[in-house]
Order: structure tokens, then sequence, then C-alpha cells
């Protein structure tokens, strides 16, 4: 097991560290360098194929469903078609309004989620075309689904999901800029630039991962906490769900994450003298929002870490600590920002003593009910 770890500590910290070559080997084959397109051989949809659907329902679990949430966002900005996304545990359970017009994509790093697979059957029952997302060859997902997208993120060990995770979410912009270019619902000039700051996503994950060290103090401060929340808008939102979820999952720290309008609704109950908050402030439309939200926590007391572009220099002003991610285009910012996010649940996990790889309670696939 040590040398399968590869000189780490921890399966989790390697597979952070494998991101950027995962994300490299998902887009390998599927970007065409001359005519700056994607190409998917597994697809091989027509414009009048895509224009066939009405709505793209995406069904997932856990992590994977925090991917779909970031597919939503990414595949409705691109192509203006409707796009849902539901736990497929509820999914299965009621009624859903999917038929031969309904794309349903369902993501699972391991294809043998049985809530997901369940929800698979469903869709395919009611007449629906279904794509998997699944990093598994051969799996239950992989071998009953219409269509298959491989992320090519390689074996994940830890129970905490990271590098499938960042290659689901990869396929997603890929997968939106595909249909984008079969609805034509995008400039050539704006397909152009996605796919050029796509392909500088690994050097960028690369860059916050040499310093990684810097967030390590961070965990140090919070290990204590009650309860540590995260907030956001618009993309930054799922990212800190996803977050959330992480430090849950291994630090066993209770968090939550909110849109950051929400917290005014509830959450800012809770906030006291020194309650850790984690602010994503990486869209500019919002900005201002964010930072009114962030005042608000601060007059409660809130200790803030601000995560944001490394043009947005004047958050110090506002925020207690800033962990700063290289500049990209807005819509592309949640493969950077889960990176310092997945680092502090680790280093928190480990500030903790607990057993990073194996979580008490949590399993790496589900396969019951
Ligand atoms: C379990 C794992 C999570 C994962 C979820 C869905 O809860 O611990 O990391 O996100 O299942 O798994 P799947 O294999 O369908 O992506």
């Amino acid at each position: 097991e040590q040398a399968e770890k590869n000189g780490y500590d921890h399966f989790m910290l390697k597979e952070i560290h494998e991101q950027p070559t995962a994300l490299q080997k998902t887009m390998t084959g599927r970007f065409n360098k001359e005519q700056k397109s994607v190409e998917f051989d597994e697809l091989q949809w027509s414009t009048q194929q895509v224009e066939q659907w009405d709505k793209i329902t995406i069904v997932a679990c856990g992590t994977a469903y925090h991917a779909g949430l970031i597919g939503k966002h990414v595949i409705e900005e691109l192509t203006r078609i409707p796009v849902d996304v539901e736990v497929a545990s509820e999914f299965r359970y009621r009624r859903p309004i999917v038929n031969e017009k309904t794309l349903v994509i369902v993501v699972s790093q391991s294809g043998e989620t049985a809530d997901t697979l369940a929800a698979l059957r469903q869709s395919q029952h009611l007449g629906a075309q279904v794509l998997a997302i699944t990093n598994v060859v051969g799996s239950s997902i992989a071998r009953e689904a219409d269509k298959v997208l491989l992320t090519m993120a390689g074996p994940e060990i830890a129970v905490a999901s990271t590098k499938a995770y960042t290659t689901q979410v990869l396929t997603f912009y890929l997968l939106g800029i595909y249909l984008a270019e079969r609805k034509q619902s995008i400039s050539k000039e704006y397909q152009d630039q996605l796919l050029e700051s796509i392909a500088e996503i690994p050097n960028k994950m690369e860059e916050i991962l040499e310093h990684s060290s810097s967030i390590r103090w961070y965990s140090e401060s919070i290990k204590d906490a009650n309860s540590v929340f995260f907030i956001g808008r618009g993309v930054d939102f799922p990212v800190s769900l996803e977050g959330s979820l992480k430090l849950k999952e291994i630090s066993y720290i209770h968090s939550e994450a909110y849109a950051a309008g929400e917290l005014k609704h509830g959450t800012l109950a809770l906030i006291e003298e020194g309650t850790p908050i984690i602010a994503l402030i990486t869209q500019e439309e919002v900005s201002e929002k964010m930072l009114g939200n962030i005042k608000e926590v601060k007059a409660r007391g809130a200790q803030v870490l601000g995560i944001a572009g490394e043009e947005k220099m004047n958050i110090w002003e506002y925020v207690d600590e800033c962990c700063y991610i290289p500049n990209t285009l807005s819509i592309m910012t949640p493969l950077l920002t889960v990176i310092p996010l997945q680092l502090i649940s680790y280093y928190t996990s480990l500030a903790l003593g607990n057993d990073v790889d194996k979580p008490r309670n949590l399993a790496k696939s589900v396969t019951v009910e």
C-alpha cells in the first residue's frame, strides 16, 4: 500500500496532486486543436439530435451531484437548454418529468451507486436517452447507459472524492461546448477563449498545489471549531457545497454551505464571535454583493477566509485571511477554487488525527440502499 501511495502520506493527498494529470488525460483526444473544437467520438450527435431535447436532467449522489450542479450552470450558460439537477435517491421515488425529449445525464465515479443506477433504468423506461459520465469502464452504469463519457481520473482510493470530481466537472465544460457548437449558441471567439482557458487549467492547478503548504496553517485555526460555514454566489455556490461536504466527510466538523444571499434567511443567527467562514469571491458580477455579505458576518464576529482570483487584491480589506487562485475565465473558476478547499479538509483531518482515507461510517461506493 505504501508503494501505491507514491511517497504521499495518504491516498487523498496523492489524488489531490494527480488532478492536473487526470484533467490532461480527460481532455486528450477530445480537443481538435486546429479547429478549436470539442470532439467526442463516443457521442457523434448531430445538431438535429441535440435540438430534439427540450431539457436536460442530471442525476447523481454525493460529490457527483455537486459536479452536476456545476454542469447545470455551464450547460445553461453556454446552450440555454434548461437543466435540472437531482439527487438520485429522490428522483427514483417520485414521478419525474422525463421523456423522449429529455437527455438524462447520470454522473458516478464508481458506476455502481445503487440509487444512480436505479435512476438510469427509470429514465430509460420513461423513454429518455441516458448519457453516463463515469470513471469505471465496464461498470453497471457504463454498461447500461446509451452513451458513456469516461473521466480518465484513474483509480480513486480515498473515500473523499477529489480527482474524480474535477474530471467530472471538466467533462461538463467539454460537453457544454460540444452542445453549444451544435446549437450555435455561442460565438466562435468565446468558444476559442473557453478552450484556451480549459487548456491552461492543469498548469494553474499545479501552481496552487505548489503553494499548498500556505493553506496548512489555516486548518490549524479551524480544527477546534464547532461549525464552519462556506458561502458563495453563482458558480461559487456549488463549489462551496463541495468544500463543505469534504470537510464533513473527513474532519467530522459540522459544516454547511449557503448561497450567500440566503444568509439573512437563517444562518446569520448561528454566527458568533470566532465562527469560521470560508467565502468564495470569484464571480465579478456579484462580488460587491459578496463583500456586503462578508461585512455582515464580520460585524457578528466571524473570522473570514476569502478565496478569490489574483486580480482581487483589495479583498484583504474585507477578510481576515486570503487565498488567491490564478486568474481564469469567470465560468472556469470551479476547477481552481476547489483545490484549496480539498487541501483545507485534508489538513484539518490530519491535524485531528483522523483516518483521512477511510473516514468513519462512510464507504467509497454505496451499492445498497
Ligand atoms: C459515496 C462516496 C462519495 C461519492 C458518492 C457517489 O458517498 O463516498 O465520494 O461522491 O458515493 O458515488 P459515485 O461512485 O456514484 O460517484
